[in-house]
């Protein structure tokens, strides 16, 4: 059983969820726009990656007998400049999710909620591989600078990603 409180903000969550799905498809249409179909597929794994989350967040809510309410998803930006603009604004937007889903915690805390802290350490977690992933990918496209070998070494590798479902 959850809080209202509680309830509110999952549902919150599962919204920025699925808007973190939006962004990287936009992204994805980006890259794909200047060739870099590596980059691409990345971007493809990851909104596949954020609905599985919201998913997740969904299934929990229903399981404790709460309502998913859904809400309009606000319209990503969708002009970019370079595959290291991609990643540096994907790194910022996974340590603002970081952010959201610690906030998240703070409210199970208050509503002495052990179920949901429980539940919520999956996204702690995955949290950490979501910054590591973008951030390491950020040095790497700085080291690569404006070599075009460089740049189709990492997207080719980018283009092997493949989506492995978590338990949901
Ligand atoms: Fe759902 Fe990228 O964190």
């Amino acid at each position: 059983m959850l809080t209202k409180k509680m309830v509110d903000c999952l549902n919150e969550q599962i919204n920025k969820e699925i808007y973190s799905a939006y962004l990287y498809l936009g992204m994805g249409s980006y890259a794909a726009s200047i060739g870099l179909n590596g980059v691409a597929n990345w971007f493809t794994i990851q909104v596949q990656e954020e609905l599985s989350h919201a998913q997740k967040m969904y299934n929990y809510v229903i399981q404790q007998g709460g309502k998913s309410v859904l809400k309009a998803i606000d319209e990503p930006p969708q002009e970019f400049s370079s595959a290291l603009d991609l990643f540096e604004k994907t790194l910022a937007h996974e340590q603002k999710v970081t952010g959201l889903i610690n906030a998240l915690v703070a409210v199970a805390n208050e509503e002495n909620d052990n179920a949901t802290k429980i539940f919520l350490q999956w996204f702690v977690t995955e949290q950490i591989e979501e910054e590591d992933n973008a951030s390491n990918l950020v040095q790497r496209l700085k080291l690569v600078g404006k070599d075009g070998n460089g740049l189709l070494l990492v997207d080719q590798e980018l283009a092997q990603r493949i989506f492995t479902p978590p338990v949901v």
